[in-house]
Order: structure tokens, then C-alpha cells, then sequence
């Protein structure tokens, strides 16, 4: 038998500190005193080696590592810092804000040179573990402690993270003398143990390549994805409300069922299950979905309750109602606004619905898990708008039993999910072109190929 041949030997493939000219200067404009070079060492250095797991040149135990498809750039961010700082400050004794977001490195050795390299010295360590340990063809992670930091590292869906560091934590312990504590916090969470650390692909060429947040372009030079979600914090949309969104996450969680209703419309969303080799039926008449305040309301009622349980038809008169939680209790809301209606759409390409778009009791009972009431709603022709409400409860509850949980709940108006009937009037034609299509009273909006009512 021959073995093939494999990296014994980590090698070093980073990283350098960077940009010193900007060690002065504050453009990023953190208020703590770590200095931009820090900074810029930091989100860099983390960028340099995505682009190079993007382009399949990074190395594995054996070979390269493959290729990425929808691997973000990361934009650092201050926020996020504060964030990190906040368990530095505290030598590692302080709760963080959520385990799933964060690398945290504690380590005996004697704090030597500056803020930045010694940063770099920790992410040395972590990348070089997948030379040693190695990662399978479909990057899925391990759950070995040792990968944690490189499964950090490469989740491709993170856009943005923010670091610190402290020099002088002293444990009473004199054996360890000398502690630093470093920590990165990240917007999203790490991939979960068996889950791939990012997607297997080619890196993107175009903005069309990207297609985890909407309305992200493909740097080129790089091959990685950008998204930068920019939130002003207003509040306007819905006055009185309290469903825990801004009018940026509320156009986000709008926007995303838009455009999984727009690509469904354009024959563009794999069918799953049986039907996996096809593509769901496309529609020139679906419709636009616009935001309810009414709906988010109404919502609210439930979300607030901290029970992952739907309410009766009565509490919700005319309309559906779709829920996602999060064992992360602080999940981010933007991030919760993208993940719930992609959650709920993934049902398609999971279990499949076929080309007969009757929803006929045999479809919408299946046996858990194939069920998909939740894509169907998503997809209801007929539903023209969504209101959604956000809860982080750290003593939720499901079935009776404590749950800790961010909590998403979006009812529907007007319900769809009726027994017995197409979930949309499926065509040949992909998209609407003209208003004649949409049919009376309704235009076509020539852009997403959706009608809007
Ligand atoms: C990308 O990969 C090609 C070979 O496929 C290699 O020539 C090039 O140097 C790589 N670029 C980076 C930035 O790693
Ligand atoms: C918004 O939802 C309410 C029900 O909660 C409904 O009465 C109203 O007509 C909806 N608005 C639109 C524009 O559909
Ligand atoms: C869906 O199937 C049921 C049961 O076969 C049938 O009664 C119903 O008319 C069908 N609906 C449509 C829209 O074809």
C-alpha cells in the first residue's frame, strides 16, 4: 500500500503585520487604544488566508484544501471589539456575548512584542492544527477542540469581526505566571460540529456568485464575497411596535423572502428529495411580498411568550405563521433575519415538493422531518404580506421543557397553506415581463419578475 504523501511538517503560510504606516492613525475609528495596526493586522491577515481557502491554495494534511464558493470577506468592526474586550478586561472571567460567535485563546506563554504579533502568533497556531490534523473532502467540521479556532477562521458566511487582547492577566496560580488572553468575536456563529466549515465551490467571479446575503458583491482581485449590512438604527416603520427589529432588519427579513420567491418565480430553486435532479415549477404570476406592521404586531403576541408553539387560528384571524429559533440567545437580528427565511425555504431543496403544486393532505401531513408547510407558506402565491417579531429568551420554553433560544416568529397575510389547492399557478414563462401577466389590478415589476399587488 502507498501512502500518499502527507504535510508533516506545519508550515508557516502567513501572515504578515500589517499595514505599519496606519499604526497611528484611528481610521476605523474604535474608541479603545489598541491602534489600527492591531486591527488591520487582525481582519487582514484573517482575509488573506480566506482568499486563499477560496482559491484552493491553502494547505491540508494532504494536499490543498478545497476550494470555496460564498466565502465573505470579514470588515472589522468596533462594535464587535468592544465586544472581545469586554472578556479581556476580564482576564476570561467574564460570560461573553455568545460562545458560537467567539475564539478565545488563553495561554501561559510570556506576553512578548506588541498587540499584533502577538495575534498573529495565535492565529499561526490555530491554522497550522488542520496541517496537522487535516479536513475531509467536504470540510465538514469535527468538533476537535484543535480545529476550533481554523473552523473559526473559515466559516465562510462571517462578514465581520473585532479582537482584543490583554497583556497582563495574572492567576493566583504561580505556576502561570504570565497569561494573555486573546479573543475575536465574529458576527455569525462558527460552523457546528458536522457541519461543513464553508461551501465547497469556486470562488465567486461575479456579484451573481454571492449568494448568502442579499445584495452582496464578488470582490474579483480576492474571489471573496462582500457584504457590509449597514443599519442606521431607525425605528420608523412600524410605530408602537416593539417586535425587536429596526426598519433595516425588517427590510432584510422582507427582502430575503422576495428574493426566494423572485429566483422560485424564475425556475431558478432546486426541487429535493425524489425530485432533486429538477428544478421547481416557475410562474409568471407570483407575487411581491410587502411588509404588514398589523402582521409584526400581531406577532409580537407571540414571539413575546418565549414559547416555541403556534398560536391558534384564532389569535392570528387570516393568517399564517412560519417560527425559528436559535439555541444562541443572543443571535444577532440581522443574522436572525437572514437564517429564519432561509431556514424555513431549505425545505424545498431538502425534501422536495415535485411538480404538481397541489397541496394535497398527503403533502402538507409527511412524517417529520420531510415536512414543508413552512417553504409552501413562504412560497403561498397568494400571500402578499409578512410581519415578523424577534425574542431573545434565555428561559424559553418547547414542549414544556426549558429551551434558551432567539425566537422568530412570522405570521402571514392572507394565510396560505390552504388544503387542496396549488401553492402557486405555476408557467412556462419564468417571471412576469408585462403587467398583463400579473393580471388585473396588479403590475409587473420588470426587475425581480415579480408581481406586486
Ligand atoms: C490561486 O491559485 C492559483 C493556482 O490555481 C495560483 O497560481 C495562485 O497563485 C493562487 N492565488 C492565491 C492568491 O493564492
Ligand atoms: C395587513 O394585515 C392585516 C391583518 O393583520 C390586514 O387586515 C391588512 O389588510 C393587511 N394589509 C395589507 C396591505 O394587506
Ligand atoms: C388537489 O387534489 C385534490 C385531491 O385529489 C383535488 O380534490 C383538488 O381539486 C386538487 N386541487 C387542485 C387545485 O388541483
Amino acid at each position: 500500500m502507498i501512502s500518499p504523501f502527507c504535510a508533516m511538517v506545519p508550515v508557516c503560510f502567513l501572515l504578515a503585520i500589517l499595514p505599519l504606516s496606519l499604526a497611528a492613525s484611528n481610521q476605523l475609528g474604535c474608541s479603545l487604544n489598541f491602534g489600527d495596526d492591531f486591527r488591520y493586522t487582525a481582519v487582514n491577515n484573517l482575509n488573506i488566508y480566506r482568499q486563499i481557502v477560496a482559491n484552493g491554495t491553502a494547505p491540508n494534511k494532504c494536499g490543498s484544501l478545497p476550494a470555496a464558493k460564498n466565502m465573505y470577506k470579514l470588515f472589522y468592526n468596533c462594535d464587535l471589539e468592544s465586544k472581545a474586550y469586554a472578556y479581556t478586561s476580564s482576564c476570561g472571567s467574564s460570560s461573553v456575548p455568545s460562545n458560537s460567535m467567539n475564539y478565545m485563546t488563553m495561554s501561559s506563554a510570556p506576553w512578548t512584542g506588541t498587540a499584533a504579533s502577538n495575534i498573529l502568533t495565535i492565529f499561526q497556531t490555530h491554522l497550522n492544527a488542520i496541517v496537522t490534523n487535516g479536513a475531509p473532502a467536504n470540510v465538514a467540521f469535527s468538533g476537535n477542540s484543535a480545529l476550533s479556532g481554523w473552523n473559526s477562521y473559515v466559516t465562510g458566511t462571517k462578514t465581520a469581526v473585532g479582537c482584543a487582547v490583554n497583556p497582563s492577566c495574572t492567576y493566583s496560580n504561580p505556576s502561570f505566571p504570565y497569561m494573555m488572553v486573546v479573543a475575536c468575536v465574529f458576527d455569525t456563529p462558527a460552523a457546528s460540529t458536522g457541519n461543513p466549515s464553508y461551501e465547497v465551490g469556486t470562488k465567486c467571479a461575479a456579484d451573481s456568485d454571492c449568494t448568502t446575503y442579499m445584495g452582496s458583491t464578488c470582490d474579483t482581485t480576492t474571489g471573496l464575497c462582500q457584504y457590509q449590512f449597514v443599519d442606521s438604527g431607525a425605528n420608523t416603520l412600524c410605530p408602537g411596535s416593539t417586535a425587536g427589529w429596526t426598519d433595516a432588519q425588517r427590510n432584510l427579513m422582507l427582502q430575503w423572502h422576495n428574493q426566494l420567491r423572485s429566483s422560485l418565480a424564475q425556475g431558478k430553486e432546486k426541487d429535493g428529495g425524489s425530485y432533486a435532479s429538477t428544478y421547481a415549477p416557475g410562474s409568471k404570476t407570483m407575487t411581491q411580498m410587502a411588509y404588514n406592521c398589523s402582521v409584526e404586531i400581531n406577532a409580537v403576541n407571540n414571539a413575546n411568550g418565549c414559547d416555541f408553539a403556534h398560536t391558534t387560528s384564532a389569535q392570528r384571524p387570516g393568517m399564517g405563521e412560519n417560527l425559528y429559533m436559535s439555541s444562541d440567545v443572543n443571535q444577532p437580528e440581522a443574522t436572525a433575519a437572514a437564517a429564519a427565511p432561509q431556514a424555513w425555504w431549505s425545505e424545498l431543496p431538502d425534501y422536495g415538493f415535485g411538480p404538481d403544486l397541489n397541496l394535497t393532505s398527503a403533502q402538507f401531513n409527511r412524517i417529520a422531518p420531510a415536512q414543508i408547510g413552512h417553504y409552501t407558506q413562504m412560497a403561498w402565491q397568494e400571500t402578499t404580506t409578512v410581519g415578523c417579531a424577534i425574542k431573545h429568551c434565555p428561559t424559553g420554553t418547547m414542549n414544556g421543557v426549558v429551551t434558551p433560544m432567539t425566537y422568530v416568529v412570522c405570521q402571514y397575510y392572507p394565510a396560505g397553506n390552504y388544503l387542496n389547492q396549488n401553492i402557486y399557478v405555476k408557467s412556462t414563462q419564468l417571471g412576469c415581463a408585462t403587467n398583463a401577466d400579473c393580471g388585473a389590478g396588479r403590475t409587473c415589476n420588470t426587475v425581480n419578475k415579480l408581481c406586486v399587488v
